[in-house]
């Protein structure tokens, strides 16, 4: 069977390009080990990261390799199974890149259940689930009452942080990128007020809104945005290192002004990768599970077509141009291949 897969081809400078990847042909091995089954990808998560990843710098994780199948998570579907543990239509989900099929081993790949669409395990039940929930709650430890500003709150990760932060009785501030999305982290993600970073007087926009201070910033940006913020931040707040998108594509960033203020007011400023709460993820997962059945946890999802418009989905990320969790669709569950 002939499939498709997308390799790294150069390394970005700036925003990724379509010309940094290559799609190509290749033929799927018919032949399945014991405890291995061919799948069919249904969807990739695209994620801020990926822009790391294709860098050549070794970060939390190694760099995809030049020439090399681009990383990334995927849910899929199982087509033939060589396993005990998987059976055909079952779905799944893996580290498996970009890639139309691949023959796995069981061991990589996590059995969904068949009740909740398979999807919603790459966003809100996933790795952006995961990060809002052991970010605000372990390293931001949230009192109710207390005030918490949100970057990127119309996001993946963001618009979840904000809804959890309003459930545990939180005065919640997002920060977005125009009105339109400060318009939907209010009606739909729970905030109590969103203010569009890209205005010039923030700081002290930040400051009528948050006439107590900030307690908690869960930065998922850095940068301007975040020195924007830290004068706003009281004593002995937290400031969650979740993301600095703003560097991604420039790596010399952007300078910190007012950084003295985490010194003068003693504030926990903690960085955090979510592979280093591997082991709690089931916690993570039961919650997030309980609120998204008692319609307490809205998610979105951003849908482009085929494996082909990965880079133009990445790049969405970081034109602020994504409305929610960004996702490729690379097959249709009704499609029999
Ligand atoms: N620590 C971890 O383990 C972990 C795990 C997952 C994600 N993250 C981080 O969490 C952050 C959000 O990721 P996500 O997947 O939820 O993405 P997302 O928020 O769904 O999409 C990225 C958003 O970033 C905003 N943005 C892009 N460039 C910006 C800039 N220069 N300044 C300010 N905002 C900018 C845009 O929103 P606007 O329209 O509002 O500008 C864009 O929609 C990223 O920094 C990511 O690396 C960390």
């Amino acid at each position: 069977m002939k499939s498709r897969r997308v390799r790294l081809v150069a390394r970005p400078k700036g925003l990724p390009l379509d010309s940094d990847f290559q799609i190509e042909e290749f033929v799927v091995n018919p032949h399945l080990e014991a405890g291995q089954v061919l799948v069919r990808t249904l969807y990739l998560s695209i994620d801020p990261s990926m822009r790391i990843w294709i860098s050549g710098q070794k970060s939390y994780i190694d760099p995809v390799p030049l020439g090399g199948v681009m990383f990334g998570a995927v849910v899929a579907e199982v087509l033939q199974s060589n396993s005990s543990k998987l059976q055909v239509g079952d779905k799944v989900q893996g580290f498996f890149g970009w890639v139309q099929h691949a023959v796995v081993s069981d061991k990589e790949a996590r059995k969904l259940p068949s009740d909740i669409p398979p999807e919603l395990f790459l966003g809100v039940l996933g790795m952006n689930g995961m990060t809002a929930y052991f970010g605000l709650l372990d390293v931001g430890r949230p009192q109710a009452g207390e005030t918490i500003v949100v970057s990127t709150a119309g996001g993946a990760v963001g618009s979840i942080v904000c809804q959890i932060a309003r459930l545990k009785g939180l005065n919640v501030i997002g920060l977005a990128g125009s009105a339109e999305k400060c318009t939907t982290v209010v009606s739909e993600f729970g905030a109590h007020h969103c203010l569009n970073y890209n205005d010039k007087d923030l700081g002290k926009q930040l400051r009528f809104v948050c006439p107590n201070g900030v307690d908690i910033y869960f930065d998922n940006v850095g940068g301007a945005v975040l020195d924007t913020v830290l004068p706003t931040l009281n004593k002995y707040a937290r400031i969650v290192a979740c993301g600095a998108i703003a560097s991604y594509n420039d790596p010399r960033g952007h300078p910190i002004f007012n950084y003295a203020v985490i010194v003068s007011k003693s504030i926990r400023m903690e960085g955090f990768i979510i592979l280093d709460y591997a082991k709690r993820y089931g916690e993570a997962a039961a919650a997030l599970t309980g609120w998204l059945q008692e319609g307490r946890l809205k998610h979105q999802e951003h849908i482009v077509n085929g494996l082909e418009n990965g880079p133009a989905a990445i790049r969405l990320l970081f034109s602020g141009q994504n409305s929610g969790k960004v996702l490729v669709r690379v097959a249709d569950l009704a499609a029999r291949l």
